[in-house]
C-alpha cells in the first residue's frame, strides 16, 4: 500500500505487517495481519505522528523519502512507545538525526530505557499545543490506553486524531485505509472488537476517561495506528469502544458464551443439552473449542457476554488446561462480574471444582450451579445440565 491522502498535506504513510504471526508475541494475526499507521504532516515543521515495529522500517523509511526531504522533518510525536510504534525509530533518525522527539515525561524516560535516546526530546503535556506554521497540534493525555504514557494527538484545522492504539483494529489495509471505500467493513469492526478484547479491555476505565477528554472537541477524523481510518463515520468508532469499554464490571450484553473443551470427547457428548437449555429461554450464545480455538477468538465473545458455561473435564487434579488458560486469560483481561456454570467429566477424584471454585472468586463469577459426573452422563445428568442451562439463561 502506497501513501494516502487524507488531506492536500497529511499523508497516511503506513506499513501493513502480514509476517507477524502472534502480536504481542501471544494474538493470532496469521491470517489478518496488522496494520502499523504513521502519518505525515507537510508544513513549515514537518511532523510523523508513530512510526511501526522494527521489521518494517525500511518500507515505512521508503514512505517518507516518498514524501519529503527526510532532512526536512521538524518534530516525530511518539503517541504511544510500544515496540510496534516506535520500533523503527533508530531507522528513522539515521536518515533524520535532525529531528525532535515530542512525548508525554514518561515518554522521555522510555526513550532512554527501550533505545538510550536522551537528546532531541522534548516533553508535551496534557492541552498542550504546538504550531506547526498551517496546522496546530493538540495533545491530550491519555495514560493506560494503553502504556502509561501514552498521548493521543488531535490535529485542529482539519479535526483529525490521531489515537494510536484507542480505535484500532487488527487486519492489514489492503484496498484503501478508508472507513467508506470497503466492502466488508464489518470485518474491520469485528477485528476492532477482537483487538479490543486482547489489548484494550483491561484498561476500559481509561478508555472512557479519553473518550469523555475528546467529545468536546469536535473530531472529523479518527486516524488510528492500527486498523481503518474513519473518515466517514468517525463516531462509529468512537462509540463502539465506549460501547465496549461500558460493558466492563458486570455489564455486558445477555449472551452466553458456551467454553468447551475435551481429551476423548466425553465431556463433549454433553453440548446438546446446554444448548438445549439455553435455546428455551432463546438467548443468543457462541460456542468455542478451547483446545482448537487461539484465545485471541475467544476473548471477544466472552468479552460480550453476561454469562458463560464451562464445559471441560478434570485433567491431574484441576481442571483441563485448555480452559484454566481461557480462563487464566479472562482474569489478566478483567473480564469479571459474570454469570457462569460448570458441567464435565472426571474418571475417579475429580479435581476441576478446585480450580472452578477459586478461579470463580478471582474473576468475581456468581457460580450458579455445576454438573459434575463420573465418565459418562447418564440421562439424569443430562437433565441437570439442560436445566442448570436453563436456570444460566434465565438468570440475565
Ligand atoms: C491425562 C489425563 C489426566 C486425568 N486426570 C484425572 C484426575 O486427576 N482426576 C480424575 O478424576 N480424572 C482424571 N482424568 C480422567 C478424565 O477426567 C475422564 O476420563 C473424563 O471422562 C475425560 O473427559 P473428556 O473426554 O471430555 O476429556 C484424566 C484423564 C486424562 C487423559
Ligand atoms: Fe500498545
Ligand atoms: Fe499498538
Amino acid at each position: 500500500m502506497n501513501p494516502v491522502k487524507l488531506t492536500d498535506d497529511i499523508f497516511w504513510i503506513g506499513v501493513n505487517d502480514t509476517s507477524t504471526k502472534l502480536f504481542e508475541g501471544l494474538w493470532s494475526i496469521e491470517k489478518e495481519g496488522i496494520s502499523y499507521n504513521s502519518y505525515l504532516i507537510k508544513d513549515e515543521k514537518s511532523t510523523l505522528i508513530d512510526l511501526c515495529k522494527d521489521i518494517k522500517g525500511e518500507l515505512l523509511i521508503e514512505h517518507i523519502k516518498d514524501r519529503i526531504d527526510p532532512s526536512q522533518l521538524h518534530y516525530l510525536v511518539i503517541n504511544h512507545m510500544e515496540p510496534d510504534h516506535s520500533g523503527a525509530i533508530m531507522q528513522l533518525l539515521e536518515i533524520a538525526p535532525q529531528i525532535t522527539i515530542l512525548g508525554s515525561a514518561k515518554t522521555r524516560e522510555m526513550l532512554e530505557a527501550f533505545f538510550g535516546i536522551r537528546e532531541h526530546v522534548q516533553v508535551i503535556t496534557d492541552g498542550e499545543t504546538i504550531s506547526l506554521g498551517a496546522h496546530t497540534l493538540h495533545f491530550l493525555s491519555t495514560p493506560m490506553v494503553h502504556w502509561p504514557e501514552t498521548i493521543m494527538t488531535f490535529e485542529e484545522k482539519n479535526g483529525i486524531l490521531f489515537s494510536c492504539d484507542g480505535f484500532g483494529g487488527y487486519g492489514v489495509l489492503e484496498k484503501s485505509i478508508f472507513d467508506d471505500e470497503q466492502d466488508d467493513l464489518d470485518y474491520y469492526v469485528h477485528e476492532a472488537l477482537r483487538y479490543f478484547s486482547n489489548i484494550v479491555c483491561a484498561f476500559s476505565k481509561p478508555v472512557l476517561k479519553a473518550a469523555e477528554k475528546i467529545t468536546p472537541l469536535n473530531v472529523k477524523m479518527v486516524a488510528p495506528s492500527h486498523g481503518l481510518v474513519w473518515r466517514a463515520d468517525p463516531q462509529r468508532i468512537l462509540n463502539l469502544y465506549i460501547q465496549w469499554s461500558e460493558y466492563a464490571g458486570g455489564h455486558a450484553p445477555k449472551r452466553v458464551c458456551l467454553l468447551h473443551g475435551s481429551m476423548y470427547g466425553i465431556s463433549a457428548r454433553v453440548i446438546p443439552s446446554i444448548e438445549q437449555g439455553l435455546k428455551k429461554v432463546g438467548i443468543p450464545f457462541s460456542s468455542f473449542d478451547v483446545g482448537e480455538t487461539h484465545i485471541s477468538y475467544i476473548l471477544p465473545a466472552l468479552w460480550e457476554s453476561a454469562g458463560v458455561v464451562i464445559c471441560a473435564p478434570t485433567y491431574e487434579g484441576g481442571l483441563f488446561p485448555s480452559m484454566e488458560f481461557v480462563l487464566e486469560m479472562a482474569d489478566k483481561k478483567r473480564m469479571s462480574d459474570k454469570k457462569a456454570i460448570y458441567v464435565g467429566s472426571y474418571g475417579w477424584g475429580g479435581g476441576a471444582m478446585r480450580f472452578i471454585n477459586k478461579q470463580s472468586e478471582v474473576l468475581n463469577w456468581d457460580l450458579l450451579g455445576k454438573a459434575e459426573f463420573n465418565v459418562q452422563a447418564l440421562p439424569e445428568d443430562l437433565e441437570k445440565i439442560e436445566a442448570l442451562s436453563t436456570t444460566l439463561a434465565r438468570s440475565l
